[in-house]
Formats: structure tokens, C-alpha cells, sequence
């Protein structure tokens, strides 16, 4: 099995490109099916979820042809079935938007329960109340959600919290309902902004995405249309974090700045130096980190996504920093790992309290979850010795070429498949 094998205590420094949204990309690939006319997708990342997402829809029917490594051209008008059950779709969590696009186009669908990281609890209630209250029955039987409707109509939705996915799904399946729908209590993320221009450029008629209110209209049918997806978010966020945890300069090229505040305001409470521009934000840290206090939220708040990678680096910063998690239950199973390096962190429910110590040392750890992964990598790209990280197969769930990227920026890791090719690493920079 795969697994990285770093040699840390190198600053990183460079520029980084950033790819395409992966918690944009999902719905979008998802919602390709909705439309007969073709559909072109550009800056797609090549993700192990995106592409058991494009299995997904051509198990069903969808001509999917890549016309490079991040764009895709996506028919459906050869769809024939509404069930998906194949086993690439079982270990994500996105194959719930599969439910909001076929109950909208075909008014069916039956698709099975989503998998996804192991974070929390992540019941799908909200998305069903949505479906039910435009007129779907919803069954969960035999491990599938099954949802079928004789005629979707439009209704008024009030979100218990602002649930990203049940965001996106409802405006999935509205947009093909009859008459309006409001939704209110929605999320605001960059990515439920992006998935409703994808769909308005389909022919769509949605209002008020990135505000707490969406209001939609229903249309009869979609058409195609070519569609550049945004940067991502998280992935720019992770390098920066990298930057701040190695004492490194990294400029993240290809973001939207404005999608990244809430991570650059902390970073420069920390006592890093940003520079943003018009696509590219510059993070240098010089000195040794200082502590801050973080609790995620809801967009525009500081995301979960990015609450393990702050976390490792406040385990290396001045004094006692308090993080606490409000977003998901279960995300802070990577402490355990990263106490074998070192880290003095103490987790009470859904808060931790980082003592910060002044070096991690090198250790065998295992990646628990996507961002939990990544951070881990950070944790030993910062630390003295060597590290190795198992289980990178829930990092390559959401980050395209992740060792490649911090080559370039100067790392020393590896992929490894067999210890012949770890221990060859280690004599490389013993
Ligand atoms: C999306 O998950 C992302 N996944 C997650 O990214 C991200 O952490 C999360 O949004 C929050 O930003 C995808 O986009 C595929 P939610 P999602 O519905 O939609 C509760 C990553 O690392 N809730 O916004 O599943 C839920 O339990 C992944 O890229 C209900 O109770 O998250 C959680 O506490 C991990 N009932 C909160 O709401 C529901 O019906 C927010 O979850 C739905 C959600």
C-alpha cells in the first residue's frame, strides 16, 4: 500500500498552482446528467471523488469523454437508468448528489447511501425534508435512498442549519420543480455559489446564492453549456498553512483572495505576512508562530475543512491556542497521530487545547480522514527526521499530485509502495 515518506525540517518556498474546487466539481459533474446537450467542464481536478463521480454517471448511461486532464465532456442524453449503486460511488460522500439530479430531470432516482470521511455523525435528513417538501416520497431501504415523485412542485425550505450539501441538493432538484421555491437558512460556501452559476448557465433561474436566502424559479429543461470551475478554497488554504507550520514563503497562484480571509486573518494573528493580489496570495513566515484561539463555522467563518492543517501549526506556535470544532463531532481523531510526534494537545468534546512545543519529531502515522491527511503530511514536512503517513489514499480523495506540489516548493517526500523504496529514500537524505 502506498504511503508518503518525508524527510522535514525544510522550509517550504515557491509558487503553487491550485486546481478546480473538488466540493465544487461533485454537484457539477453531478448535475452534467441533468441536460440531453453536452456539457464541457474545465478546471476539473483529477481526484480520486471526482473521478468515482464520473464512474458514477457513466455506469448509468452518460458519455464522459476527458478532453484533458481538467476538462471533460459530459452526455447524457443516452441516460437509461436511475439507480447507482457501483462500488467507487459507495465510498463517497458526494454520491447524495446524484439524488438531487435525477429525482429533478427523471423524477426517480435511487442511489446508494453516501460514505464519505468518517468526521461526525453526517445524517441526510435536511436533504430528504427538501426532496419530501417538493412532493418526493423518500424510502431508505436495502442501504439506498429511494425517491421517486409524480410531479415535483415548488415550496418554502427552512434549512435546520446551513447544510452545504442540502443546499446544493434541494436547489438541484427545485430548479426542475414547478413553480418557486425559497430556501432560507442556506450555506454561503464558494462552492454553493459556483454550483448555482452552473447551473443559471444551464438555463436555470436561481437568486440569492452567497446570501442566506436562494429563491428559484422552476424550468422544464436544461441546456448544455461550458463551465470553468473555481479554484479551490481548501487546497489553497492546506499550502498555506504549510507555509506557516515550516517557517516557509509559499504564493498560492490561481485563488480567489477574497475565498481564503478567513485564513489569512488567522495567519496574521499568528505573526505571518500576507500579500494578496488580483489571483495569488503570498504567505511568509519568518519566526515562530504565535497562538490564537480558532472555532469553525459556516462560511464566511473559518472553515472545518481547514481546522486539523491550523491545528498542527498552532501545536508548533508560542503559548496555549484553544480550537474548537462546531461544524462536525468527530474531527479531531488525527490528535492521537500527532501526539506520537510530539504535540502536547488535549481534546474535551469538540474543543482542543494546544500547549505548543517548540519541534515535532519524525513517527509512522496514519491519515484518519481527507484534511486530517493532509495536515499530518504538514505536521511531518515541519517536523526533524523522518515521517512516514499510511492511509494516503483519503489524501488523494481531494488533493491532485499533493507530494508533486510540495516538491516543487522544496520538500524532501516520496510515495513509496515497498520498503526497498523507503529505505532508498532515507539513504537518499540520511
Ligand atoms: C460538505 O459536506 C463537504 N463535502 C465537506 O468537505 C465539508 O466539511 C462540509 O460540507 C462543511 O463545509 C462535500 O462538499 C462533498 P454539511 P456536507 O451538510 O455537505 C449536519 C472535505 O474534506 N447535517 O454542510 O456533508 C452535519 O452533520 C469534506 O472536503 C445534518 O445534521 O456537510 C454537519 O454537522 C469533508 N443533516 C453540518 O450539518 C443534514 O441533512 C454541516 O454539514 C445535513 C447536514
Amino acid at each position: 500500500m502506498n504511503k508518503y515518506v518525508i524527510q522535514g525540517g525544510i522550509p517550504l518556498v515557491g509558487e503553487v498552482e491550485i486546481g478546480g474546487a473538488k466540493n465544487a466539481a461533485l454537484p457539477i459533474l453531478a448535475a452534467s446528467i441533468m441536460t440531453d446537450d453536452t456539457v464541457y467542464i474545465d478546471n476539473m481536478p483529477d481526484e480520486s471523488d471526482t473521478n468515482a463521480m464520473l464512474q458514477a454517471i457513466e455506469s448509468i448511461g452518460a458519455i464522459v469523454e476527458r478532453t484533458g486532464r481538467h476538462s471533460v465532456k459530459i452526455n447524457a442524453s443516452q441516460v437509461k437508468d436511475v439507480t447507482i449503486d457501483n462500488d467507487c460511488i459507495k465510498k463517497i460522500r458526494a454520491s447524495y448528489y446524484l439524488i438531487g439530479a435525477l429525482l429533478g430531470k427523471y423524477k426517480r432516482a435511487r442511489v446508494v447511501l453516501p460514505g464519505g470521511c468518517n468526521i461526525g455523525l453526517r445524517p441526510i435528513d435536511q436533504h430528504i425534508k427538501g426532496f419530501t417538501a417538493l412532493g418526493a416520497e423518500v424510502n431508505i431501504e436495502y442501504g439506498n435512498i429511494d425517491a421517486k415523485a409524480d410531479k415535483l412542485v415548488g415550496n418554502h425550505i427552512y434549512l435546520d442549519m446551513p447544510s452545504v450539501g442540502a443546499t446544493i441538493n434541494i436547489m438541484m432538484t427545485a430548479a426542475m420543480a414547478e413553480g418557486k421555491t425559497i430556501i432560507e437558512n442556506v450555506a454561503k460556501e464558494p462552492h454553493v455559489v459556483d454550483f448555482a452559476n452552473f447551473l443559471n448557465s444551464m438555463g436555470a433561474n436561481i437568486k440569492g446564492a452567497g446570501t442566506d436566502v436562494i429563491r428559484i424559479k422552476g424550468v422544464d429543461k436544461f441546456h448544455g453549456t461550458e463551465y470553468t470551475i473555481i479554484p479551490d478554497q481548501i487546497e489553497a488554504g492546506t499550502f498555506m498553512m504549510a507555509a506557516a507550520a515550516t517557517k516557509g514563503d509559499i504564493t498560492v497562484k490561481n485563488v480567489i483572495p477574497k475565498h481564503l480571509e478567513s485564513i489569512s486573518a488567522k495567519l496574521v494573528e499568528m505573526g505571518c505576512q500576507i500579500q494578496e493580489s488580483d489571483d495569488e496570495v503570498r504567505v511568509v513566515a519568518t519566526k515562530r508562530l504565535s497562538h490564537t484561539h480558532i472555532k469553525t463555522l459556516p462560511y464566511p467563518g473559518y472553515p472545518t475543512d481547514m481546522q486539523p492543517q491550523i491545528t498542527v501549526a498552532l501545536g508548533l506556535a508560542t503559548g496555549i491556542s484553544i480550537v474548537t470544532e462546531s461544524v462536525f463531532e468527530n474531527r479531531f481523531k488525527y490528535v492521537d497521530e500527532l501526539t506520537k510526534m510530539g504535540a502536547s494537545i488535549k481534546v474535551e468534546g469538540s474543543t482542543a487545547i494546544i500547549e505548543g512545543v517548540e519541534k515535532y519529531t519524525g513517527a509512522s502515522i496514519s491519515a484518519p480522514d481527507l484534511r486530517a491527511g493532509a495536515a499530518l503530511v504538514i505536521a511531518g514536512l515541519s517536523a526533524e527526521g523522518f515521517t512516514t503517513v499510511e492511509d494516503i489514499q483519503y489524501i488523494e480523495r481531494g488533493y491532485e499530485d499533493f507530494e508533486m506540489k510540495l516538491k516543487d516548493l522544496g520538500a524532501h517526500i516520496e510515495k513509496v509502495d515497498t520498503d526497498r523504496e523507503l529505505q532508498k529514500f532515507k539513504l537518499k537524505y540520511a
